[in-house]
């Protein structure tokens, strides 16, 4: 199946460059973030719409030289960006796959799968809930996280461009809902000024 909107693709295309001169992250919200979800050492973990690779530094160390990370985008260009940054030789245990999600097959087993920073962009999100959760093995865990709130969030992609512009997160319980009917617990939630986080386990087959 094609990308469900190549437009908004396109978007994340043009944008690859430029992205990290434009798009700051707070560290010590990351490493929150990152805190929460956990991740052990020798755990698989796949990252969704890795960008540039953001996340990349602040999960890899803590998995360990056994742990192994998957990092997922339908941009060509982000993934290039991101590459470059990270290449195979210093790290071995990261590897790039270019993918939608809502349509594309996708590698299956994790211990955890994070959504940094991507879920308004999925174009059905109930469907990319379903789809992630089936990418995790029994008891992994599903995080949706963004170290911003839901409003500032919303407010940013209706000023970004009219390819993104009605990308919005979905008030949380919305978003719990749609974990629980993909066969998951809640583990977590936080929803206020600072950050937008729900983080669910795989409890059905
Ligand atoms: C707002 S950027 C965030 C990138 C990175 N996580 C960060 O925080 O800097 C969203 C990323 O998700 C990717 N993306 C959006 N929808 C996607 C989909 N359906 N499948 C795969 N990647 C997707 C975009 O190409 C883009 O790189």
């Amino acid at each position: 199946m094609s990308t469900p909107n190549p437009k908004q693709r396109d978007f994340f295309d043009e944008k690859a460059a430029e992205w990290d001169q434009k798009v700051r992250h707070d560290a010590l919200k990351v490493e929150r973030i990152v805190d929460l979800l956990s991740p052990c050492r020798g755990w698989r973990v796949l990252d969704v719409g890795t960008g540039t690779g953001v996340l990349i530094p602040f999960l890899l160390h803590r998995l360990g030289g056994e742990g192994s990370m998957m990092a997922v985008d339908y941009s060509e260009n982000m993934l290039r960006v991101a590459a470059g940054k990270f290449p195979p030789s210093t790290y071995p245990n990261l590897e790039f796959l270019k993918a939608d999600i809502l349509t594309d097959e996708l590698p299956d087993e994790y211990d955890a799968v994070i959504c940094y920073s991507v879920f308004p962009h999925f174009m059905d999100q109930p469907r990319a809930v379903r789809r992630l959760s089936r990418c995790l093995r029994l008891g992994g865990l599903l995080m949706v996280a963004h170290s911003s709130s839901r409003e500032t969030i919303n407010g940013v992609h209706m000023e970004a461009g009219r390819e993104v512009a009605n990308d919005f997160l979905p008030p949380m319980p919305e978003l719990l809902a749609m974990m629980r009917a993909a066969g998951m617990e809640l583990v977590y939630s936080q929803d206020d000024e600072e950050y937008y986080i729900a983080l669910a386990r795989r409890v059905k087959a």
